[in-house]
């Protein structure tokens, strides 16, 4: 996702303190949530794309700033690691690090183990990969008529944006996103698709992001972003955080992933903290993985020290950050559909838009802002535009009007 709202003073994902515990007794899925589940435009240039989160874990060890636990690692031995790890540095709260075993950069770039594009495409007739697979982690809210599935897509690598021509800063190994599509829990009716996007994100009304894609127009589409994997309900270009266009990604039509074809599932119980594995779903690996959600370190390498050779620094950001926390990091106890506000949003709302053509903020792509269209004249839109910088003024009226 690229970590980008570290610009400014955002400090909430440093509040990861959970009190998961595993189940092996099994939930069932509702057969709705899958029925109703987005699907994902990869970029047609993409070099990095979705991984085996098992695979992936193979070729990294367990470690803290001084000790590393040199075995191999496996998804059902991931959490298990991590408490022994935390054991041999006598610290239970230990910052806790995925470290590559394995060189993963040569000299033409990153190793095939960390792209998968000659691997991994989604098949064109259904979409499917078969050497990567999403995470559902179905809530049910049940105080406010609300059932939530998130999707998680894992890509192995987040290659971060370029800014004036240099760059890339801001990568990561190990890169989660997700989507959430908020159900009325009565009528069973999808309400919201809200998606993430660099520490932010965007929702819209589930209607509104139907009819976009050829393998099934009655599910929404999301547009993946080339190398952040940044999540938008269009194609273009969509800068974000920096104001005039400084810092965009671009999303296109490239190749159509179905992630439901190939997932695994788990139910979390918000008032016990517990997760269940689902059963019911075709694969039927949730019980052999075991309780992997439970890891609560970075998914990837710690940032590089400054003396390395393959880190830089920027004004915005250093070459190669953190890895990311995992899935069970990102708020699913959400009361509105939004993981978290952009700072810029100083009242926390979330707003839920009704057309895929509304940007938000910084992230509006040029003259889609809708007040901006509303009352302007055509000729003044390149003068306006520049203005708000892309529509980060007509935000503010936005909330002032809705
Ligand atoms: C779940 O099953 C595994 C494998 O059979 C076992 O090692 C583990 O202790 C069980 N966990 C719980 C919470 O029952
Ligand atoms: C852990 O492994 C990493 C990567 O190989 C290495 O750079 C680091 O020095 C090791 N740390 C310790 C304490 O051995
Ligand atoms: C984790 O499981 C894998 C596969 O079963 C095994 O090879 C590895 O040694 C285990 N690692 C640890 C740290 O227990
Ligand atoms: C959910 O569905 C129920 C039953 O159809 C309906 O009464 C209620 O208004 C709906 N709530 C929302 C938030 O759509
Ligand atoms: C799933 O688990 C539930 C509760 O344990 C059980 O009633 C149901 O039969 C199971 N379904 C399948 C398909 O295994």
């Amino acid at each position: 996702m690229g970590h980008w709202s570290m610009l400014v003073p955002l400090l909430l994902n440093c509040l990861a303190t959970n009190a998961y515990t595993w189940s092996n007794e099994t939930k069932e899925i509702p057969e709705y949530i899958v029925k109703h589940s987005p699907l994902v435009h990869l970029y047609s240039e993409e070099l990095y794309y979705p991984g085996s989160i098992d695979q992936y874990v193979s070729r990294f060890m367990m470690s803290t700033a001084d000790y590393n636990l040199t075995a191999p690692l496996s998804l059902s031995n991931l959490t298990s690691s991590a408490k022994e790890v935390r054991e041999k540095v006598n610290d239970e709260k230990a910052e806790l690090y995925l470290t590559s075993r394995e060189q993963w950069q040569n000299e033409e770039g990153h190793e095939d183990w960390l792209t998968n594009y000659k691997t991994n495409k989604p098949n064109i007739w259904n979409g499917y990969i078969s050497n990567a697979y999403s995470t559902l982690i179905v809530v049910d809210k049940p105080d406010m008529d609300f059932v939530d599935a998130f999707w998680f897509y894992f890509y192995p690598y987040n290659l971060g944006p370029f800014v004036m021509g240099r760059g890339p800063f801001g990568d990561h190994l190990g890169d989660w996103e997700h989507s959430v599509v908020r159900f009325n829990r009565s009528s069973q009716e999808p309400l919201f698709l809200w998606m993430s996007a660099h520490g932010g994100g965007a929702g819209y009304t589930y209607e509104s992001m139907l009819d976009q894609n050829v393998l099934d127009p009655k599910r929404p589409a999301i547009y993946s972003a080339r190398g952040t994997h940044a999540q938008y309900s269009s194609t273009g270009r969509h800068p974000h955080d920096i104001p005039y266009h400084m810092l965009s990604d671009f999303t296109d039509n490239g190749d159509l992933w179905d992630p439901s074809l190939n997932h695994v599932a788990y139910v979390l119980d918000e008032g016990s903290e517990v997760v269940y594995p689902a059963n019911g779903t075709e694969s039927g690996r949730e019980l052999e993985l075991g309780d992997w959600l439970l890891f609560d370190g970075h998914w990837g390498n710690k940032k590089l020290e400054p003396q390395d050779v393959r880190q830089q620094w920027s004004p915005f950001e250093w070459r190669i950050i953190d890895g990311p926390r995992g899935p069970l990091s990102k708020n699913l106890e959400r009361k509105t559909v939004c993981e978290r506000s952009k700072w810029w949003n100083l009242f926390k709302r979330c707003h839920i838009r009704q057309s895929i053509t509304l940007g938000e903020g910084w992230d509006a792509t040029g003259n889609k802002c809708e007040i901006l269209n509303e009352y302007t004249p055509a000729w003044l839109l390149p003068v306006t535009n520049l203005v708000t910088s892309g529509g980060w003024v007509c935000f503010w009226v936005d909330r002032m009007l809705s």
